[in-house]
């Protein structure tokens, strides 16, 4: 049997009967019908130019982080609606695309059917032929065979469209985390880091005022007290977008800690870090050891520190080791002393990336 007879006895077996089956172009070739095509052509290629325009964004649209008023701040500003635009669009297109061709080119069927019970056997060998036979019709006469202007744009459309997807999960591999680990932008470093040997890094105090700076002495801090401090160099007091960027980077604010004389005597220091301190001020990074919030609170007569984000607990006296909370990691500690100034400065970076637990699993 051919197709339409196989059409035609499916329908009768099921006790289906075609009130309207018309086609939906009964004359071919004519200008309305290339025109309908056409339509339906334009939004798979519009799909298909917002998918590549998403990818091409994707990977090099400047996505670094500006502050307002540095150059490249309102590109970067538009990163975020750029991929958002590109991506909705593309799957509008393909949408709409879809949409008009089922409505212009797929036959808009009328049928009957009387409901029978099945007996639990599964279909029988006849259904199973005429419902393919189903299937195959409405995919002949939705004329899609013949026509490779549609098929082409929403094969370029599908295309673009899957790349974005495969581009997305690939695109966080094209900067490789592992490379550079010593450079002083690479994720096991901070702004703490000296960028020669010898060079003094100070403690320097958030006034709201980028190019003022306050250096912080010992003197500075109450006992139980706490103040985040940022890097500062010498070399870039002159520099304004130097004294700015420091306050960005989200590595850089540490918790400076003089704790009271009698807790100082109680503190359980790190193994190995028995000398970071100096005397009774500690400085922690204010980095989560959870998920990377700012640890901020300090109850100063239990010497807990509090992550507002999901309630992780640091214990000051016992080297910020979490006791409460998801955080499984103590807050890394920063080696401090006092330079020949009297002025509170760090004498090396951390030993340690600051941050989630991710940096403690072996390679
Ligand atoms: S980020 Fe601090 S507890 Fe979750």
């Amino acid at each position: 049997m051919n197709r339409d007879q196989l059409l035609k006895l499916g329908g009768q077996l099921d006790g289906v009967e075609l009130v309207e089956y018309p086609d939906q172009w009964p004359v071919k070739g004519t200008r309305a019908e290339r025109r309908a095509e056409r339509v339906v052509a334009l939004w798979f290629a519009i799909a298909g130019l917002a998918g590549l325009a998403f990818v091409v964004g994707l990977i090099w649209w400047p996505w670094q982080y500006q502050a307002p008023g540095q150059s490249g701040t309102f590109l970067y500003s538009l990163y975020t609606p750029v991929l958002g635009v590109t991506l909705g669009l593309t799957v509008l297109g393909l949408g709409v695309g879809i949409l008009l061709y089922t409505k212009k080119f797929v036959p808009q069927e009328l049928a009957v059917q009387q409901r029978h019970d099945g007996d639990g056997d599964g279909s029988a060998e006849i259904d199973k032929k005429t419902i393919v036979a189903h299937l195959e019709d409405a995919g002949a006469r939705s004329t899609i065979a013949r026509r490779s202007l549609i098929k082409r744009s929403v094969g370029f459309a599908g295309g673009t469209l899957g790349l974005g997807l495969v581009a997305l999960p690939v695109a966080s591999f094209i900067k490789d985390p592992w490379k550079d680990s010593n450079g002083p932008d690479s994720l096991w470093h901070t702004p703490w880091q000296k960028r020669f040997p010898g060079e003094v890094v100070y403690m320097r105090r958030n006034t709201g005022k980028p190019d003022e700076v306050v250096l912080l002495r010992p003197e500075d801090l109450d006992a139980g007290g706490l103040e985040t401090v940022f890097p500062f160099r010498e070399s870039d007091r002159s520099d304004p977008e130097a004294l700015t960027s420091i306050f960005l980077r989200s590595d850089a604010p540490v918790m400076l800690i003089r704790l009271r004389p009698g807790d100082a005597e109680r503190v359980v220091k790190r193994k190995g870090q028995e000398d970071f301190n100096f005397g009774e001020y500690y400085a922690y990074t204010k980095v989560c050891s959870h998920v990377g919030c700012p640890v901020s609170l300090y109850e100063q007569q239990t010497n807990r520190l509090l992550c507002p984000c999901h309630q992780s607990q640091f214990d000051v006296l016992h080297y910020c080791k979490p006791i409460f909370g998801p955080a499984t990691r103590a807050l890394a500690q920063l080696p401090i002393t006092v330079n020949d100034e009297g002025y509170l400065v760090a004498r090396h970076d951390f030993i340690e990336a600051v941050g989630p637990a991710f940096w403690e699993r072996k390679q």
